[in-house]
């Protein structure tokens, strides 16, 4: 642990109990910019700390900021240089802003596709979740800011989220939910954040086992760990546990003001009507009796000096103490252009029957509810002011040299926000009224129609259903049917249903491609760029998940099931043998790519030949997944993704392709012995998505 000249120690030394007290819980942020904020102890010069969301962007009321693709975009990505990148100009941001510390990444593993925060996590897969975890960490704490990595864990849904308990296996959470938060604090997180939900009948908040033991014993945290927003359960419970930081710390009013929050926002409120205790049951505890909890022996004055030497550290780490920290930027051209980059990369190509790319001379009819309004994400604590955005429609006009005719066809949907009351109204009818068979005609004059649909997320509650809201199946069927061009543009915050998918000529996935949407999609449609995004949750009918009854999601009693246990994402449905939709790793090439020979350059890492056999230039992402010998009594997933590369090869170009695999692939955990690795051999498979195995070879262990 580090502490360079002392410094924090003497200062930890010259603090009263009282003082103390107050660096360990939120205060009122006079300035209003601070999602979190910690005044500081000014007899001392201990400056104040800045606590702002999020995930994908920097949140301060009124304020502008680069609104970034959807973390689950990021992770389509596949591609960790774009993750760490994201982080730095995030961590940028933030200093401009004069924040401190970023509430960020959400790294949920993405456990149900219902989840309304799935478009802030990554992916249903571990190694990939914990990669881009510990990228985008680097990123941001490399510009002299805090990242937080959220929310630890197993806050998985949203429904009841602040009671129910993840009832899981030992092995689950150490081969699923664990490894993204291990990975993020080993890349260094100062802060990590804990869920609102409890583990096995624990609120995470008083969870010493997690936190103490596993989280700063075994990997070593030596950052504070910080509450969810109300989110703490105890005094001394939760001081004991190894909770060191209690946030807002103050009542939800003035949070709601400080915010500019819609008053009527009670994001307390139970679904079922049942009373709960928060948040002002659950504001200001430390504030009101920590210092009595010390002072009667409840919690020892050690883990009270633990407490604020942990946020003292991340203080002293970025700067704080010595005015170091340069002022950081916010909205440059560069930051922008790596917004464009990632939604553009991020986008999936799920089908395309020949129509994609677009011809820039053809007459496009751009239609349906999405497409005049840029999709920046869903709704909740992760919402960004942003300065200037592209719908795709404008994206489309300033790229298509044919005509382009738009038509709404459906009512929009409303994209929810925790800030904007406004938004909550019915749009305007009237003179406005879509009308779908305006669409359709459109799509009929049209060479090709385009037409753009989306889902609608909200942290705090969860999809009724995959399918997407409103009559926009209606108006993709009704398209379809008047022109056999018809492609078909999803925004969403994970997996939708499709019944018209195979009746249009191709599907893509933008997710919530943030600020830039139409400029990056209108790149991708006209095959500026090639597709190279990859699916990183799998798209299956609804029932077909694992977690398709009532005590696995949302739970009974306030108690969900993680009965399925390791078998989760495409280790589910390789297990059920079932076919997905798009299974994990999916993604269309405009290129096309052949495989040669794999083998194993040393004992972690695999090469395969791969070449562009097409007369385009194209963008591969060469997957990488281990299969398990079998061993007596353990049920091991089919495949596990241990690794991805990606390769941009021209037309013809061939090359050999590394891929450096991780160790979990390997391992399993196992409840009595461990993390265990099974001796044996081990296949290794590699190809296009975790269904389109091209080669493979063996390693022994
Ligand atoms: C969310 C966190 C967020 C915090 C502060 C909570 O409701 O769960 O992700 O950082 O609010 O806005």
């Amino acid at each position: 642990m580090t502490d360079p000249g002392g410094r924090v120690e003497e200062l930890a030394d010259a603090l009263t109990r009282e003082e103390k007290v107050s660096l360990v819980h939120g205060a009122v942020d006079p300035e209003r910019t601070a999602t979190g904020y910690l005044p500081g102890v000014e007899r001392l010069d201990i400056p104040e700390l800045k606590l702002v969301d999020g995930p994908l962007g920097v949140r301060v009321p009124g304020q502008s900021a680069t609104a970034f693709p959807a973390s689950i975009a990021l992770a389509a990505t596949f591609n960790l240089e774009l993750a760490e990148r994201q982080g730095v100009a995030m961590g940028r941001e933030a200093k401009a802003r004069g924040q401190h510390s970023i509430l960020g990444p959400g790294l949920n593993l993405i456990r149900v596709p219902h989840c309304g925060r799935n478009f802030e996590y990554y992916s249903e897969d571990p190694v990939l979740t914990a990669d881009l975890a510990a990228a985008v960490v680097k990123g941001v704490q490399s510009e002299d800011v805090i990242a937080t990595p959220k929310h630890y864990v197993a806050n998985n849904q949203e429904t009841k989220r602040l009671r129910v308990s993840a009832e899981t296996s030992e092995r689950a959470l150490r081969e699923l939910y664990l490894p993204g938060f291990r990975a993020a604090v080993e890349a260094g997180a100062g802060s990590v954040m804990t869920s609102y939900n409890r583990v096995n009948g624990t609120y995470m908040s008083d969870h010493r086992r997690l936190l103490t033991d596993v989280l700063k014993g075994e990997w070593g945290f030596d950052g504070y760990v910080v509450s969810d927003w109300f989110g703490t359960n105890s005094v001394a419970g939760s001081a004991n546990a190894g909770l060191d930081l209690e946030m807002p710390g103050i009542t939800f009013e003035e949070l709601k003001d400080a915010f500019q929050m819609d008053p009527d926002t009670d994001l307390f409120e139970d679904a079922d009507g049942e009373a709960l205790p928060g948040p002002d049951a659950k504001a200001g505890l430390f504030a009101a009796s920590l210092e009595e909890a010390v002072e009667s022996g409840d919690v020892p004055e050690s883990r009270l000096d633990d407490m604020v030497a942990r946020i003292l550290r991340q203080m002293e780490r970025i700067g704080l103490f010595d005015g170091e920290r340069d002022e950081g930027a916010v909205d440059t051209p560069e930051h922008r252009s790596l917004a464009e980059t990632i939604a553009a990369r991020a986008t999936v190509l799920l089908e395309n029957d020949g129509v994609l790319p677009l011809d820039a001379n053809a007459d496009v009819a751009i239609l349906g509810p999405g497409a005049e309004d840029a999709m920046l994400g869903g709704g909740g604590s992760s919402e960004v002011e942003s300065a200037h955005e592209t719908p795709t429609l404008d994206g489309i006009r300033a790229r298509s040299e044919g005509t382009v005719e738009y038509a709404q066809g459906v009512a929009k949907i409303r994209t929810p926000s925790f800030f904007d009351h406004e938004s909550e109204e019915e749009p305007e009818t009237g003179d406005d009224e879509p009308s779908l068979d305006e669409a359709v005609e459109r799509a009929a004059e049209a060479d090709v129609a385009v037409v753009v649909v989306r889902d609608a997320n909200s942290e705090a509650e969860d999809r009724e259903s995959l399918r997407l809201p409103g009559e926009q199946d209606e108006l993709v069927a009704a398209v379809a049917e008047a022109n056999d061009r018809t492609v078909v543009l999803v925004q969403s915050g994970g997996p939708v249903e499709m019944p018209w998918r195979e009746d249009v000529a191709a599907v893509a996935v933008a997710w919530y491609p943030g600020q830039a949407d139409g400029d990056a999609v209108a790149s991708v449609l006209y095959g500026d760029v090639d597709a190279a995004g990859r699916l990183p949750v799998t798209f299956a009918p609804e029932g077909s998940y694992p977690a398709n009854t009532e005590e696995r999601f949302p739970g009974v009693d306030y108690e969900a099931r993680y009965d399925e246990d390791v078998f989760v994402g495409y280790r589910h449905f390789d297990a059920a043998e079932s076919d997905p939709t798009y299974p994990f790793g999916h993604g269309r090439s405009y290129a096309e790519f052949a495989y040669g020979d794999a083998s194993m350059a040393d004992e972690s890492t695999v090469e395969v030949g791969v070449e562009n056999v097409s007369e385009r230039d194209g963008r591969e992402v060469v997957q990488a997944y281990v299969a398990a010998p079998a061993v007596d009594g353990i049920d091991r997933p089919r495949r596990e993704l241990a690794g991805y590369a990606a390769v941009e090869l021209a037309a013809g170009e061939s090359t050999t392709v590394s891929v450096s695999l991780n160790e979990l692939a390997f391992q399993r955990y196992d409840e009595d012995g461990g993390w265990t690795t099974d001796e044996g051999e081990y296949t290794v498979e590699l190809g296009r998505s975790s269904r389109d195995v091209r080669t493979e070879t063996n390693v022994s262990q």
